[in-house]
């Protein structure tokens, strides 16, 4: 619904800001709230697993990579990956496999989502922090990743990476 755009934009970031989502629902939404904001704030109906836009600059994957199959994983990261320029950052926000009872409850969350519709999708695998970094690595970025459930139960991790050598 683009929570995290207009968060950018109430803190006086101004560039152009392009969302995607394969739910035509969360993107009329989006949209509707966006009509305030100017043309530099745009949301698509896009299935990740078709081929990214154009892009030359940062990228975020919000709560994404779990509906996608490993290899439609790889070919996201990679494709999200070049699109990231000297200047960008490529974001990746994800639950993630580990053990211990937060992946046990992010999984039963992504169950309940689904089974109420929230998602159009049930979630299908969940990559590991190691597994994200060498397909980041191997498509010329550099970062970590680290946990970011805060207070919250959830096992979010975020991942921020740059091109290598900056
Ligand atoms: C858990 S939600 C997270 C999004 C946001 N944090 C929210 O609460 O609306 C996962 C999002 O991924 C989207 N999604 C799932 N599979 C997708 C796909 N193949 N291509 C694009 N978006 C997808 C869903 O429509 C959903 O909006």
């Amino acid at each position: 619904m683009g929570l995290s755009a207009f968060c950018l934009r109430a803190r006086g970031l101004r560039f152009p800001i392009l969302g995607l989502d394969c739910d035509a629902r969360k993107i009329a939404i989006a949209r509707d709230a966006a009509r305030a904001h100017g043309p530099d704030l745009r949301f698509t109906v896009h299935d990740a697993r078709d081929q990214l836009p154009a892009h030359d600059g940062s990228v975020a994957l919000l709560d994404l990579l779990q509906y996608l199959d490993r290899g439609e994983q790889a070919a996201l990261l990679r494709a999200a990956a070049e699109r990231v320029n000297a200047d960008g950052r490529l974001v990746v926000r994800s639950t993630l496999r580990a053990p211990g009872w937060r992946y046990r409850l992010s999984r039963a969350v992504d169950w309940f989502s689904a089974a109420v519709r929230w998602t159009l999708d049930a979630a299908v695998a969940y990559p590991t922090a190691d597994w994200v970094q060498e397909q980041l690595e191997s498509a010329g970025l550099q970062g970590t990743i680290r946990p970011c459930w805060g207070r919250t139960p959830f096992n979010n991790w975020l991942g921020v990476f740059a091109r290598s050598g900056r």
